[in-house]
């Protein structure tokens, strides 16, 4: 990023009157993940962030994976159907190789892109359930495995929660996924915790506070640098 560039983003009240002319460019392109295990709201907070850089002009795709597209629907069939924990790995970063084009596609427009889940989501789930497979070396081959697919966020958000909350969240959802188990969430809690220390475009935030301030957290870190 541009240092001279000055703060990314202007203070502008969200819904005030915009004055989209002068829609500050240095955003343009920038590619924003959001990350976290279930029930720690980054799709309600990548929801919000990405509708805050809309109101002021910029142009914003929100994305998410799996995708809407079919191979999402294909995950989501592995997830009901498939036997092997290779099946689902290799679904995701299927789905991630197309979902990356659109992505480069986008940045290279000059959209600010706004994703729900990423590699990072790999390396933390997948990190988990193929570790009886895979063992200590899980991690760098899941690494392997998806450099080729991936492009580089240019900050990934950490929603970070303690799992026993984030269940307690989730627990009035309907047709809970089998992911959704505390033991579970806490593994993938703690892999998530080592890619932010290992990977200086992780930025943490404390997601057990209100939703107010865990975005403002998330602008204000934008608008920073
Ligand atoms: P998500 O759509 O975030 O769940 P929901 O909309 O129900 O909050 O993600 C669905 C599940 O897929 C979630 O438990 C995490 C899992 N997942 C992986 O295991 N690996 C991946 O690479 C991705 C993208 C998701």
């Amino acid at each position: 990023m541009n240092e001279d560039e000055g703060p990314l983003i202007e203070d502008r009240t969200v819904g005030s009157t915009l004055q989209v002319t002068e829609a500050c460019p240095v955003l343009a392109g920038r590619f924003f993940v959001f990350e976290g295990i279930d029930g720690s709201g980054k799709s309600t907070v990548s929801r919000l962030f990405a509708d805050r850089l809309r109101s002021t002009g910029r142009e914003v795709e929100l994305t998410a994976e799996p995708t809407s597209t079919w191979l999402g629907d294909q995950v989501r069939r592995g997830n009901r159907e498939a036997k092997s924990d290779f099946t689902e790995t290799f679904l995701y970063i299927a789905d991630r190789a197309e979902h990356t084009a659109q992505i480069s596609k986008w940045t290279s427009e000059g959209r600010i892109v706004v994703c729900d889940r990423y590699v990072g989501s790999t390396l933390a789930y997948q990190g988990v359930t193929l570790r009886p497979h895979l063992g200590p070396g899980t991690l760098e081959w899941l690494k392997r495995v998806n450099e080729p697919v991936i492009i580089r966020p240019d900050a990934t958000f950490l929603l970070r929660i303690d799992p026993s909350k984030a269940m307690a969240r989730l627990e009035d959802r309907k047709g809970r996924e089998k992911f959704e188990k505390v033991n579970f969430l806490k593994k993938v809690a703690a892999l998530y915790d080592r890619l932010a220390e290992e990977d200086p475009s992780y930025i943490v935030v404390d997601a057990e506070r209100p939703l107010d301030d865990v975005l403002g957290t998330v602008w204000s870190m934008v608008n920073k640098e």
